[in-house]
């Protein structure tokens, strides 16, 4: 099946990240949230990340204008009647997610697909929330969206090969690798690094080196482009408890069980870049 029109669901950090590389990509793209306020912001945001491409000479002026063209927001689920993706990125919430699933399947053409960019719920259980389980997938980007190459695919239990092959096929033109993971909390990569990340808290609470310490330690003796609490940050601290937490449910094994730490810094507000303060100190 051919994917002309895209809708993402939520503005936030990964949804504004992927509307744009879907914009950039040729798509036409409806931005839906629940208030106005939030898509004006995501979309004044990607137009100033264009703008920079602009400066930096990777785009022209008149690009940037059509890429901008190419985004609409809206704030009704109706607007999805002539879509023919749906990517949500939408909160860690399985009952919201359901809500959302059910409502999505009501609005929108019968042919459309319904993607999820989630970082560790099931697929299978969304997909249950409709009457459309074949066209139910998992395609999961990685922050920034604008930069990080890969595309995680996970088919649900009923996801048909046509829902998976167009998916592949939009993640190759949005300039993506595809890389395919069975359906499994965290699938591939959030598998392999929450735990890193979180052992990263449990060294800090137990005083085993400063935040400055580990994250060097990790950049240069580990070669990661940026260390685990600085990322912890970038991702989104309350992110990365929610998937630590989906862990130590799922597999039912403490080895998974989240730093006491991660749970104090959400509860204190300390989100990360997001809100002005994590492991570190930002700017708002
Ligand atoms: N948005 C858009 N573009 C960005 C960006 C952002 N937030 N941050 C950096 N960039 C762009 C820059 O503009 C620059 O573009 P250019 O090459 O056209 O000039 C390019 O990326 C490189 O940026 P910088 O030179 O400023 O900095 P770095 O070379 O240090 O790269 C980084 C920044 C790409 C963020 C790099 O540090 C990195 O790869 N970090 C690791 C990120 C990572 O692991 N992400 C996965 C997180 S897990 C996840 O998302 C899953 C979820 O489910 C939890």
């Amino acid at each position: 099946m051919s994917i002309g029109k895209i809708a993402v669901l939520g503005s936030g950090t990964m949804g504004s990240g992927i509307a744009q590389v879907a914009a950039l990509s040729g798509y036409e793209v409806l931005l839906i949230d629940v208030d106005q306020k939030f898509i004006d912001r995501a979309l004044a945001n990607i137009g100033k990340a264009l703008q920079k491409s602009v400066e930096k000479g990777k785009l022209t002026t008149e690009d940037k204008e059509q890429i901008l063209g190419r985004m609409k927001g809206s704030i009704s689920y109706e607007d999805c009647k002539d879509v023919d993706l749906v990517i949500e990125a939408i909160l860690e919430n399985m009952d919201l997610k359901k809500q959302v699933y059910q409502k999505l399947d009501e609005n929108c053409p019968s042919h459309a697909i319904l993607a999820s960019n989630t970082s560790s719920l099931s697929i299978t259980e969304m997909a249950a929330a409709t009457k459309r389980a074949d066209k139910v997938v998992g395609m999961h980007f990685f922050n920034p969206a604008a930069v990080m190459k890969l595309v995680e695919i996970i088919p649900g239990l009923d996801t048909s090969d046509e829902t998976v092959s167009a998916i592949e096929e939009v993640a190759k033109k949005m300039n993506k690798v595809p890389v395919y993971a069975k359906e499994s909390p965290g699938f591939i990569v959030n598998r392999i690094l929450v735990p890193m990340i979180n052992e990263a808290v449990i060294a800090l609470g137990e005083g085993i080196g400063t935040v400055e310490e580990i994250d060097t330690a990790m950049k240069l003796g580990a070669g990661m482009p940026m260390g685990p609490l600085a990322l912890a940050d970038m991702v989104g601290i309350d992110i990365v408890l929610a998937v630590a937490e989906v862990f130590h449910k799922e597999f039912a094994d403490s080895k998974y069980r989240p730093a006491l730490l991660l749970r104090q810094m959400v509860r204190a507000g300390h989100l990360g870049v997001k809100t002005g303060r994590g492991f570190y100190k930002y700017q708002k």
